[in-house]
């Protein structure tokens, strides 16, 4: 990080435009959700009908002793195209486990394959015979290693589709998680007769305890809205033996420990707890000490940025960042990018800007109307925009693969918030690329944030080479 103080970090060349802007200028729109005149970004592949097997490395290594009757689901799976791009170690690092080695449900396994996961990842491959045996655990994986499989598909498995009961209960920080979440829960139970809710605020308060009503397995929820569900009586925790608590450490700060805690006053005595997160600060350790029982502690963090992520800096004087944002624009090769700002304020202001300037983007904050967040979460995912304006709302696990672009417009003042923020990009082991704008306000912080992380951001070069986060 030597001379970021007084770099002034290649000003003069992110002033310059490039002939071949790489992102066209698009409608002049920014809240609007419309699809926008671009490219999709998503692959156009058609869906492939192949065995696992074969999808690997094009030729049946199925073991001629397997019955017909084996080979036939599989052969009938229905799976998606392959990722071909780059894969970095903190996916690929594996034990050389198959997720038939855990005696899954053939159902559940016909799920995993057909979403595409051919192997389990390396926190996988840790947290599910673990978390089948019944085990509390701890588990600490990097960004967009898997960690949602990693606790879904025991949770999935161990649902007894005969009881008309809840018997898991995945809490998270935000609705848009817990949609994304269930989404992931209904797809690899999707030849499973489980029964999946997802639960939050912001939407009616009604139709969710209609929906009790009915058989409900797997609840999926933010704190908040399955506390009060559970003090009305309406939704009964009293046989829910799995407790998820997904960025355990978001759950575990000020702002939502009490509410946990007293939602695990409804849960039986024996209940299992699972906490994953890629950060778990010291403040984690009471909420163990005093909940969890004997719990398996898996840390997969010996350095904490992902392989795939370069990190940049820009030295920048606040006035400038929209035009420091806009030369970015105009050089990277941005597939899809998510840029945060540190108030929802500044994500409008933002998000205004950056329309004047002529590229589409979407905004996103907790400010706004859940319908609205829900169908910008919902069109971004699905390609219709390459840019998102973000309040931390979109800080955690969010997934979108087509991200490779992650921009700090502002600087974050902590580095878990950095950390998670980056992780954005380069999911799944991919290459990905973030760009922090810092002003001198900053300058302590980045030091900070990168003496905790103990990984280098370098000042941003005058030419990006475009292998390092578009293969
Ligand atoms: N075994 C697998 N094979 C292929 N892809 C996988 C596998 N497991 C997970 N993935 C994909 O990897 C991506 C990241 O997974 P996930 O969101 O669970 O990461 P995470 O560890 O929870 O990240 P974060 O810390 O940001 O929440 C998802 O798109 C998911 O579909
Ligand atoms: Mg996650």
């Amino acid at each position: 990080m030597s001379g970021m103080l007084n770099s002034g970090v290649g000003q003069q060349q992110f002033q310059r435009r490039t002939q071949n802007a790489p992102q066209e200028r698009g409608p002049r729109q920014y809240i609007k959700v419309v699809p926008q005149q671009q490219e999709q970004v998503q692959s156009s592949n058609k869906s492939r009908t192949m065995t696992p097997y074969q999808a690997e490395n094009g030729q049946m290594t199925l073991n001629g002793q397997e019955s017909s009757s084996m080979l036939d689901w599989k052969v009938q799976l229905k799976l998606p195209p392959v990722d071909t791009r780059h894969k970095t170690e903190d996916v690929t690092a594996t034990k050389g486990n198959e997720f038939e080695d855990y005696f899954l449900k053939r159902e559940l396994l016909m799920g995993i394959y057909e979403k595409g996961f051919e192997r389990p990842s390396p926190i996988q491959e840790e947290s599910i015979p673990i978390a089948l045996t019944g085990s509390d655990i701890l588990a600490r994986a990097k960004n967009g290693t898997g960690k949602t499989a990693a606790f879904c598909i025991p949770a999935i498995e161990k649902i007894d589709q005969n009881k008309n009961a809840i018997q898991v209960l995945i809490l998270v920080p935000t609705r848009e998680l817990a949609l994304q979440t269930s989404q992931v829960c209904k797809e690899l139970a999707k030849h499973l007769s489980i029964q999946i809710m997802v639960s939050t605020g912001g939407t009616s308060l009604k139709d969710d305890i209609m929906r009790l009503d009915q058989t409900v397995h797997l609840l999926i929820s933010t704190p908040g809205r399955v506390l009060d569900l559970a003090n009305k009586g309406v939704c009964n925790l009293r046989d829910c033996s799995m407790l998820v608590m997904d960025e355990a450490d978001k759950l575990l700060s000020p702002e939502f420990r009490p509410l946990v805690e007293r939602l695990i006053g409804y849960l039986p005595r024996n209940r299992q707890v699972l906490l994953f997160s890629a950060t778990f600060p010291v403040t984690v350790k009471s909420f163990k000490d005093r909940f969890l029982r004997k719990p398996y502690v898996i840390n997969l963090m010996d350095e904490l940025t992902l392989k795939g992520i370069t990190q940049y800096y820009a030295f920048v004087e606040e006035k400038q960042k929209v035009h420091c944002l806009n030369t970015l624009f105009s050089k990277l090769q941005i597939n899809q990018s998510i840029i945060f700002c540190n108030s929802v304020n500044r994500v409008e202001l933002l998000a205004k800007k950056i329309t004047e300037l002529g590229y589409s983007c979407f905004y996103i904050h907790a400010k706004m109307l859940q319908s609205h967040r829900s169908r910008v979460f919902h069109d971004f995912k699905n390609g219709a925009c390459r840019n998102l304006v973000s309040s931390d709302l979109f800080t955690r696990g969010i997934d979108i693969q087509a991200v490779n672009v992650v921009i700090n417009f502002d600087f974050p003042k902590n580095s878990e918030t950095y950390l998670h923020r980056v992780g954005r990009s380069g999911r799944f082991g991919h290459l990905g690329l973030a760009v922090n704008l810092i002003t001198y306000e900053d300058r302590f912080n980045l030091y900070r944030i990168e003496q905790e992380l103990g990984s280098e951001i370098k000042p941003i070069p005058p030419q990006i080479d475009q292998v390092i986060y578009c293969r």
